[in-house]
């Protein structure tokens, strides 16, 4: 059985609105579609894992309203351990509302709510949650003492932590952070901007002299997410690129997340990090190809079928 997989952070309720373009500022557009469902980058992760096959258990913080009540019901309803999801009588829930344009790319404005309430002393009570947790999961929509504290317990109960460091950060992260951190997965804007750099499209060069600079902060190993080029693993003084299946894109929000959620599930499982990398571009290469995030996320049956077929078998 698969070893269990605690997430820390944050729940939204996605309000998403289709369009053949994002709008430019000030401008009003007409668009096709409208949809909303449960997201945040922390419950996308949960239920990811969930999803894929893994044990999930998820830490956070949702509002007293529909919104936190039907997001806790969905992660519960795929298999996601909720009893330490925390209902706050006096806030809203996490809210997103998410512009998708037709060539699959998007922009996204959060308001935390509930979010912000995940506190440092929350996370140090629920150390007895995270004790027997192979991994902990954690991200940047919870505010950066609560994910310092996660990472601090996660290691204090022998977990390997995983830190996506998304949304990016305003500041710089502290060091004390990285140094927490087992394996951070940034994508190519976050890892340019944790390095100090102008946020940009990084070729694996770029991404591994960026890695380097992480982990000589005290990261110990990187995976730098290159979208539709797939990941560049740094450990140890090597660095080795994982292409991604070719696919048709049509929404892209929340494959980082599904990127994070299979590569947990296959570390849960005793596979090594290459191995993991491969699984996870194959999970976030077929969540792309749907259109919202935790409706996009694919079963265990459906990865390992769409990664026998990219591979030719
Ligand atoms: O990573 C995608 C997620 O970012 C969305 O679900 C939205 O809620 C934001 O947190």
């Amino acid at each position: 059985m698969a070893e269990k997989v605690v997430i820390v952070g944050s729940l939204n309720m996605d309000l998403v609105a289709c369009a053949a373009r994002i709008p430019v500022v000030g401008e009003t557009i007409t668009g096709h579609t409208y949809f909303d469902e449960p997201g945040g980058k922390g419950a996308n992760q949960a239920y990811a894992v969930a999803r894929l096959g893994g044990r999930a258990a998820m830490l956070g913080c949702v509002g007293s309203d529909d919104f936190g009540r039907r997001m806790r019901e969905n992660l519960r309803q795929v298999g996601c351990e909720v009893n330490e999801l925390k209902t706050i009588p006096d806030s809203t829930s996490g809210i997103a509302l998410i512009f998708v344009a037709d060539d699959g790319h998007n922009s996204i404005i959060i308001v935390p709510g509930a979010n912000a309430r995940l506190s440092p002393e929350d996370v140090e009570a629920a150390e007895g949650f995270l004790r027997g947790a192979a991994l902990v999961l954690l991200q940047l929509e919870n505010p950066l003492p609560t994910v310092v504290a996660a990472a601090r317990v996660g290691r204090r109960v022998g977990a390997r932590v995983i830190l996506d460091p998304a949304p990016a950060p305003p500041q710089p992260l502290p060091d004390e952070l990285l140094a927490l951190v087992d394996i951070l997965t940034p994508n190519e804007t976050e890892a340019a901007i944790l390095a100090g750099l102008k946020p940009s499209r990084l070729d694996a060069q770029q991404a591994g002299e960026i890695a380097a600079k992480l982990r000589a902060r005290g990261a110990r190993t990187v995976i730098v997410k290159l979208g539709d080029q797939g990941c560049l693993l740094v450990e140890d003084g090597r660095a080795q690129a994982f292409a991604a299946p070719k696919v048709q894109a049509v929404d892209t929000t929340a494959a980082g997340d599904v990127f994070n959620g299979g590569l947990a599930v296959a570390l849960a499982e005793g596979a090594d990090l290459a191995h993991a990398c491969r699984f996870a571009n194959a999970c976030a290469a077929l969540s792309v190809t749907r259109r919202g995030t935790q409706i996009a996320t694919p079963t265990r049956a459906e990865v390992e079928v769409f990664a026998a077929e990219a591979s030719g078998h």
